[in-house]
């Protein structure tokens, strides 16, 4: 029996702390709840908004829309062998907990994605990385309701199409609702330790757990807690540009941070183009890029997201104009109602 709310506030559900009214809100506990809300909102005629940890979206005031806020709990060991693992876990598990509890349990290759904020669910959508590692790298495949062809279905790891920061499901949002997922996680000991200092920092030290504990660390020294600073983590992607582009700026700027793409690309830092341009610290109203790591924008005061919207659009002109690159935002943006632009 689904629980329908309705004109529900969503402030407390979103990371960055927007108030937010939803006009109908029904909490997902199994896949049978999300055939039925499904259901629900044909028969009112609404657009569906999947609604996970809510660290990655922005939202508007109104949201004239049915939220499905996903529960589906559960972790389950569905195979084995000497060497790997492959775990089934719901969408609504808290990721970050999850990644404690594979390292209680011995299983290896999430200990560099520790404390990132949201849910089992998300972390496929924009393929979350840290520290060198992104999480396709370990995802068997995902189990999702396909919303076109009206079933559930599993799509691979290579079905996924992972890239940095997106995946079919940030560029299908309107057609896949993401129920599970299933890792495949290593039995013998394997530490990623090459981006930054990250080796420095574990030291002789090369456990797994130790390594979870540095990156917890580095991450507690430089990211705001949402509770106490309202943020969605990194707010802008880390453009990618031509090597030829690259060579361009890297002859005003040789001190600029980049990393090398397979394909021969080269990654900028958002966060240092924004330290550049003097964003550091600095704020716009109520909302500001925080003097720790300015890629990360912080709701300071209460702020909606047009509030939001005049911080980072000047962000983005003070960057354009010192280096002529566009930022590209990272979290997702709602209109009223939902993806409609999609
Ligand atoms: N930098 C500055 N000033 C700043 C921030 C960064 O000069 O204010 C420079 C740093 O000195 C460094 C470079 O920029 O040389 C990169 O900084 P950092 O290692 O902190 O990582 P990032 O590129 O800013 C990315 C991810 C983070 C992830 C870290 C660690 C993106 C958009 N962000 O940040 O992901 O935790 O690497 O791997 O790819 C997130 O997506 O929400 C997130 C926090």
């Amino acid at each position: 029996m689904l629980n329908i709310k309705y004109d529900f506030q969503l402030k407390g559900l979103n990371t960055l702390n927007l108030s937010a009214v939803a006009a109908y809100f029904i909490e997902i506990n199994t896949q049978t709840d999300l055939i039925d809300a499904l259901q629900f909102a044909k028969k009112e005629s609404t657009e569906v908004v999947v609604l996970s940890g809510g660290s990655n979206m922005l939202l508007p005031e109104y949201l004239n829309a049915c939220v499905l806020y996903i529960n589906i709990q559960g972790i389950q060991c569905i195979e084995e062998d000497e060497t790997d693992v492959l775990v089934q876990v719901g969408a609504g598990q808290n990721w970050h907990d999850f990644v404690l509890y594979s390292t209680q349990q011995e299983w290896y290759g999430l200990q560099n994605l520790a404390l990132i904020p949201g849910k089992v669910g998300a972390a496929p959508v924009q393929n979350i990385g840290a520290y060198g590692v992104e999480v396709g790298e370990f995802i068997s495949y995902v189990s999702v309701y396909d919303c076109i062809e009206k079933e559930f279905v599993t799509l691979s790891r290579n079905e996924c199409h992972f890239e940095y920061r997106n995946s079919i499901f940030k560029q299908n949002q309107k057609r896949y609702i993401i129920v599970s997922v299933v890792f495949k996680l290593k039995k013998n000991v394997e530490l990623k330790l090459d981006y930054g200092d990250l080796a420095t920092a574990v030291g002789d030290n090369k456990t797994p757990m130790n390594l979870q504990e540095q990156v917890i660390r580095i991450r507690r020294s430089k990211l705001p807690d949402p509770k106490e600073y309202p943020n969605v983590g990194s707010f802008f992607k880390n453009p990618i540009v031509s090597h030829q582009q690259f060579m361009q700026m890297h002859e005003h700027f040789p001190n600029m941070p980049h990393y090398t793409q397979a394909d021969g690309r080269v990654k900028l830092a958002a966060g240092w183009l924004i330290d550049q341009v003097g964003w550091k610290g600095k704020h716009l109203g109520k909302v500001g890029m925080f003097a720790k790591q300015a890629l990360v924008l912080v709701n300071y005061a209460d702020a909606n997201l047009e509030e939001v919207k005049a911080t980072y659009t000047a962000v983005q002109n003070d960057v354009q104009q010192k280096f002529n690159i566009l930022l590209e935002p990272e979290p997702i943006i709602f209109e009223e109602n939902g993806l409609g632009h999609l």
